[in-house]
């Protein structure tokens, strides 16, 4: 799809490079939840490449549960606040949690969304996202499985989205400013 890879300008991550760290993670998530029962839980929409690849990836038992949140809004302020628009389906008193993401940015959702479940009676609710830009933090996150760290570049690609497009290509890249500007 050559029309589509003129938008980036500069591939950060190839597929290889991208299952190659899924696998990575998947290894430190196995060796940690060992004999445990865990609910791993991706957020609509962008997590969906990273939640079906490292599921696949993880020899052990899993359940899987989703939830989709409103973003803030862009361009304004963030407050912060996060709307619920589809929730789990799955009580979590009792049960380990992962939250499965594609990108931490300003951390606002994922600071919420780990708040909102550790609320709700689990036995723990830790996060794992493939991607964070430590220079866009606003909040701190407890966050304790990153797969890359990259700069403060708008990044598209294995379902990160620019207007909704981009999220079917399967590796990272940064987008050209042509396209938004
Ligand atoms: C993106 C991304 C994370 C969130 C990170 O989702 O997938 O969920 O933003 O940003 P933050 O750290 O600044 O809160 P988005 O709201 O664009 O929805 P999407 O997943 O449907 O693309
Ligand atoms: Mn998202
Ligand atoms: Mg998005």
């Amino acid at each position: 799809i050559a029309d589509v890879e003129d938008d980036i300008t500069e591939v950060l991550f190839t597929q290889e490079q991208i299952h190659a760290k899924i696998a990575e993670l998947a290894r430190q998530i196995e060796a940690d939840y060992a004999g445990e029962d865990l609910l791993i839980v991706g957020v609509l929409k962008g997590a969906v490449m990273v939640m079906a690849d490292l599921a696949r990836e993880l020899k052990m038992h899993i359940t899987m549960d989703w939830m989709a949140v409103s973003s803030y809004g862009s361009g304004t302020q963030s407050s912060g606040v996060v709307r619920i628009l589809k929730d789990l389906d799955t009580d979590l008193s009792g049960r380990k949690v992962l939250i499965v993401e594609d990108i931490i940015d300003s951390g606002l959702t994922l600071s919420w969304l780990q708040a909102n479940l550790r609320s709700r009676g689990p036995e723990s609710v830790e996060i794992c996202t493939l991607l964070r830009k430590p220079e866009a933090l606003k909040v701190e996150v407890d966050v304790r499985y990153v797969g890359f760290d990259i700069p403060n570049a708008f990044v598209v690609g294995y379902g990160l989205d620019y207007a909704e497009r981009y999220r079917n290509l399967r590796s990272i890249g940064i987008l050209a400013p042509h396209v938004y500007s």
